[in-house]
């Protein structure tokens, strides 16, 4: 017989390429079952976020009221940001919102609630024009404003304001505090110049400051009268809808609530809309008629600031009312 003429090598080299074989065709059924596995799961993927768009298109339609045209009104955003981390072809990405839809009416304030990092800024930033969506529509008094020319932004710029949490950080601190009330109206250049210097004294009397804070600079104002005069900015330009995203969470626990209370009033005599976010369910469900509990990027839960908070429905806005006492610290949700 042939092979009783193979030496042992030969035999080992049989046994090599044997298992050669084998381990490839183990690798091509590893590799075929890996590609059948991931189209499961980009179908359940695709189908996962059908549903959410569904759910989110239902929700908004929930707040339309007939005839009335929303000042904003997101439609199906989602917001992906891709971070540091992970390889420069292949980066990790972060999901910050998705599937929120959002109609805000004129003269209602919604309050949007969350803990830390479920993505509130990112809407508010989405809200205001700041940041583009990588999913989904923006829509402007009707106007799709998804792509943000240079016109829309300015436009939105006018309607919509934002009072941020730190005002020491959203004034210029060289500027005093008449030239920063005054920098809104340069810039869109409203009325003439007489008329500017009237809305300034004007402004700086509704947050209820003294006129000799208007040559003073930032530096030389408690925090809480720097929010005042940040909220006086925001107010230069009449806007139709102020963006406030956690304005009392910087402040000292003993101001928060003449700040609220100035918002509250201002919202009132204004007939201004408002969006309010806070990591604080307590501090939203005083100043909101509308509330949406965010969590880990989508609405989990909206409705009637009462309904949410005496009847609340989802698991995780139990979870936040709850444990409201703890979320008051003053670090949390920065
Ligand atoms: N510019 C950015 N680049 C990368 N990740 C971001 C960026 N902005 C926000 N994120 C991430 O998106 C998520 C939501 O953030 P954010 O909207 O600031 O939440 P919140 O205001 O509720 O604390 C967080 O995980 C945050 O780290
Ligand atoms: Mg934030």
């Amino acid at each position: 017989m042939a092979n009783e003429n193979l030496n042992v090598k030969d035999l080992e080299g049989i046994a090599a390429s044997d298992s050669e074989r084998i381990a490839d065709e183990i690798a091509i059924e590893d590799t075929e079952q890996v590609a059948e596995a991931e189209a499961v799961r980009a179908e359940a993927e695709a189908a996962e976020d059908a549903a959410a768009s569904a759910r989110a298109r239902e929700a908004a339609d929930d707040e339309t009221v007939e005839g009335v045209t929303p000042i904003i009104f997101l439609d199906d955003i989602s917001v992906t940001f891709k971070t540091r981390t992970g390889s420069l072809f292949n980066p990790n990405r972060v999901k910050a919102v998705q599937h929120l839809s959002l109609k805000l009416n004129p003269g209602e304030t919604i309050g949007i609630v969350g803990e830390s990092g479920c993505g509130k800024s990112t809407t508010a930033n989405v809200m205001c024009g700041l940041q583009q969506p990588t999913e989904g529509r923006v829509f402007f008094k009707g106007e799709d404003v998804t792509k943000r020319s240079a016109a829309q932004r300015k436009l939105i710029g006018r309607v919509i304001s934002v009072v941020f949490q730190d005002p020491a950080t959203a004034l210029n601190a060289r500027m005093s505090i008449r030239e920063q009330l005054l920098d809104p109206m340069n810039v869109h250049a409203v009325g003439s110049s007489a008329d500017r210097e009237k809305r300034v004294h004007e402004l700086i009397g509704m947050v209820g400051l003294p006129e000799s804070v208007l040559d003073a600079l930032p530096g030389q104002l408690s925090g809480g009268q720097r929010q005042r005069v940040a909220i006086a900015r925001a107010l230069s330009l009449s806007p139709d809808a102020i963006i406030a995203d956690e304005p009392t969470s910087a402040l000292d626990v003993s101001v928060r609530a003449q700040i609220l209370n100035l918002l509250m009033d201002l919202k009132h005599e204004l007939g201004l809309s408002m969006v309010f976010i806070s990591h604080d369910i307590q501090t939203v469900r005083y100043i909101s008629d509308r509330i949406v509990v965010m969590n880990k990027g989508t609405a989990v839960e909206r409705g009637r600031a009462k309904d949410v908070f005496e009847n609340p429905q989802d698991d995780y806005t139990k979870l936040l009312l709850g444990a409201a006492p703890s979320l008051l610290h003053p670090d949390l949700g920065k």
